[in-house]
């Protein structure tokens, strides 16, 4: 009857352990044999793996003492107790064995025979000689399972997830060693994983286990597990801009980045320039500085080895171009004209704004005829809302000049005391204007100067003239000298109030247009009668206008009306 020994045995580092031989004829023959104790001898012999018996130990129940023989073997590591229990200390592999109890009595010889096993079990099982990476679609060694020191040898199984990889062919190849060290003939098992691996392996843990058999039947020992980084190979191609691309524009630096989904991503791209078919080869970014309108186009970036895994994408270049003509300081006589044009060239619409003096303008000025309020600073602005900061402004400063024109007029105060006699000038630069008074009288000598607005201002005096005197205004800028004078009678004498005297010069050029007037419509005969009438007219009509004027002095208004009324009678 073969008995299985629980006990490991445990060699050269473990604890010692004992190997138990129980007592032979376990069947009852032990009680027979104990009927009989002074006659017996029990002798244990061990069998060599020929088949051979060696005696081991004696134990005469008469001298009650134990003789062991001298088997190297066994060397102190047998006891045979009283009871006939021998037992092995230190146990080897070499001691799986069967061992042979032998009584001897006077008349017969009983033999009980046992096979002692050993069992060793493995240590835990190590995944080594790890792959760095698993790719797909190629059948790759992905590491050993190793357990060592096992007696009997164990098995080694792989899991992956948790669940058995069996044998699959180009899939998985599993390919089991296993090695006894002829000293200590515990056995050393290695387990080869070659495996293809997919995108669905990506984090997926390895395990191994080494199943082996112990006293009590089969166990199991699981290593612990392993992850591999998966090389895959790139599926697809993205190529990013930056900046945004709605808001590239003239003079920026273009950066496109090429990313490629695989593992680990791809470092080198062809990067396409518009219209090129042969590619430049980069790093994953490939910069454009300062680029200009001509850079829009089709950029493209392919893998360096794969031209077909590529990606494309449009850039546009905005631009904006703004011309203003004329632009800068420009000095115009009055009554000129100027056309002046503000065109913008862009890559999207693009509105314009003008503006003049900071005020925007409603629409873009053109002056057929400049007045001196048209002076001033223009901007012509423009911006595309689309790209943030692509925007053109250029400004005309217009400089309005003008010879100084002279109107005067005088009002009498209601009270008679005093004559009022304003000086109206017109002009640019700003005329100086000056008074000069002929002939004696008080003269209140009382100046006030309204503002200059818009080239024209006025210059009032007050005065009470005891006799007739002439009152000269003299106006001059850079471009000219005007005088004008003005009779004025003595207070006491009664006039006609609120005159206004047009300048020779005007009366000059107002009597030559009427007489081409009377020309054209009567003829030379009656040149000089009708003449007469419609000067009269005119004088009476000029009268009414300036009693209007004279109401309102310093009122804009009315002094634009004037100064109409001054155009309509220049040639
Ligand atoms: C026999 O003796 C040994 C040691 O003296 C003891 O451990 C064992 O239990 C005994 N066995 C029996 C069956 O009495
Ligand atoms: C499986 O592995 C063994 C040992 O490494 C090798 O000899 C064999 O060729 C492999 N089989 C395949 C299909 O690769
Ligand atoms: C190892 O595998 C073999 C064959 O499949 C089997 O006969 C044996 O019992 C296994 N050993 C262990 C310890 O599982
Ligand atoms: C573009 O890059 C250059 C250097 O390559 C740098 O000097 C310049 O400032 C960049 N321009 C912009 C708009 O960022
Ligand atoms: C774009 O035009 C500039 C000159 O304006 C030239 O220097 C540059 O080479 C052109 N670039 C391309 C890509 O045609
Ligand atoms: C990549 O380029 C090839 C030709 O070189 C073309 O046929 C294919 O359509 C391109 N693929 C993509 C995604 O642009
Ligand atoms: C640009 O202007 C054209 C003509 O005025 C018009 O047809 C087009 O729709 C405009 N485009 C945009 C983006 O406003
Ligand atoms: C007016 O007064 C100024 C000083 O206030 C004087 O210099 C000037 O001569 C005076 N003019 C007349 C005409 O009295
Ligand atoms: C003013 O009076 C003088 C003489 O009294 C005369 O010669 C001159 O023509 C008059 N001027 C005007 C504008 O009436
Ligand atoms: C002053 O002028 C008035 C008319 O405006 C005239 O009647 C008078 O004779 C003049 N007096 C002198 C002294 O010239």
């Amino acid at each position: 009857m073969a008995l299985l020994l629980g006990l490991l045995l445990v060699l050269l580092l473990g604890p010692w352990t004992e190997l138990e031989l129980p007592r032979a004829g376990g069947r009852g023959e032990g009680g027979e044999l104990g009927a009989r104790t002074a006659l017996r001898t029990a002798a244990l012999l061990a069998e060599n793996p020929d088949g051979s018996p060696v005696f081991i130990a004696f134990r005469s129940s008469t001298k009650k003492s134990v003789q062991y023989d001298d088997v190297p073997e066994y060397k102190d590591r047998l006891s045979l107790s009283e009871n006939y229990t021998l037992s092995i200390s230190n146990a080897r592999i070499s001691d799986e064995k069967r061992f042979v109890c032998m009584l001897v009595t006077e008349d017969n010889v009983f033999e009980a025979p046992t096979v002692v096993k050993v069992f060793k079990q493995p240590s835990k099982p190590e995944i080594v000689s790890k792959a760095p990476f698993l790719e797909t679609e190629q059948l790759k060694q992905l590491g050993d399972c190793v357990s060592k020191d096992s007696y009997p040898y164990s098995n080694i199984t792989w899991y992956k997830n948790g669940r058995l990889l069996q044998h699959l062919e180009g899939v998985v190849n599993i390919s089991f060693t296993k090695h006894m060290d002829p000293v200590t003939q515990l056995y050393t098992m290695t387990s080869s994983l070659e495996y293809k691996a997919t995108k669905a392996d990506i984090q997926m843990p390895f395990t191994c286990s080494v199943t082996y058999y112990g006293p009590s039947g089969q166990n199991t020992l699981y290593s612990e597990q392993a992850v591999f980084d998966i090389y895959y190979p790139t599926e697809q191609v993205t190529i990013q801009v930056l900046p945004p691309k709605s808001a590239i524009k003239e003079g920026d630096n273009i950066t496109l980045r090429c990313l490629g989904n695989g593992n680990p991503p791809p470092e080198e791209f062809l990067f396409y320039l518009p219209g090129q078919t042969e590619g430049i080869r980069s790093s994953n970014a490939y910069t454009l500085t300062d680029v200009r309108r001509n850079a829009t186009g089709d950029y493209k970036c392919s893998l360096v080895d794969k031209k077909s895994m590529n990606a494309s994408t449009a850039i546009t270049v905005h631009y904006l171009d703004l011309s203003l003509n004329p632009s800068g300081e420009v000095t115009k006589q009055i009554g000129d004209a100027l056309p002046v044009s503000c065109t913008i060239s862009a890559s999207r619409n693009a509105t314009v704004v003008w503006m003049k003096d900071n005020i925007r303008l409603r629409s873009s000025p053109s002056f057929s005829s400049l007045r001196y309020q048209d002076a001033g600073n223009y901007v012509c602005e423009t911006a595309l809302q689309e790209v943030e900061g692509l925007k053109k402004r250029q400004s005309l400063t217009l400089i309005v000049e003008g010879k100084p024109q002279i109107k005067m007029t005088k009002k009498t105060d209601p009270s008679g005391l005093s004559k009022t006699i304003t000086c109206h000038v017109e002009g640019f630069p700003k005329p100086a204007i000056q008074w000069t008074i002929t002939g004696s009288g008080s003269v209140i000598n009382q100046t006030e100067e309204s503002p200059y607005v818009n080239g024209r201002y006025s210059s009032k005096i007050i005065i009470s003239p005891e006799e007739n005197v002439t009152l000269t205004c003299t106006a001059e800028n850079q471009l000219e000298k005007t005088v004008n004078s003005l009779n004025v009678s003595a207070i006491s004498i009664p006039e006609h109030d609120e005159t206004d005297e047009i300048s020779d010069e005007n009366r000059e050029k107002v009597n030559d247009q009427a007489k081409l007037i009377v020309g054209i419509v009567v003829g030379l005969l009656l040149a000089a009668l009708v003449a007469g009438v419609v000067y009269w007219l005119y004088m009476k009509k000029s009268k009414s206008a300036s009693k209007h004027v004279n109401k309102d002095l310093g009122n804009l208004e009315e002094n634009k009306k004037l100064e109409e009324n001054n155009h309509k009678a220049e040639p």
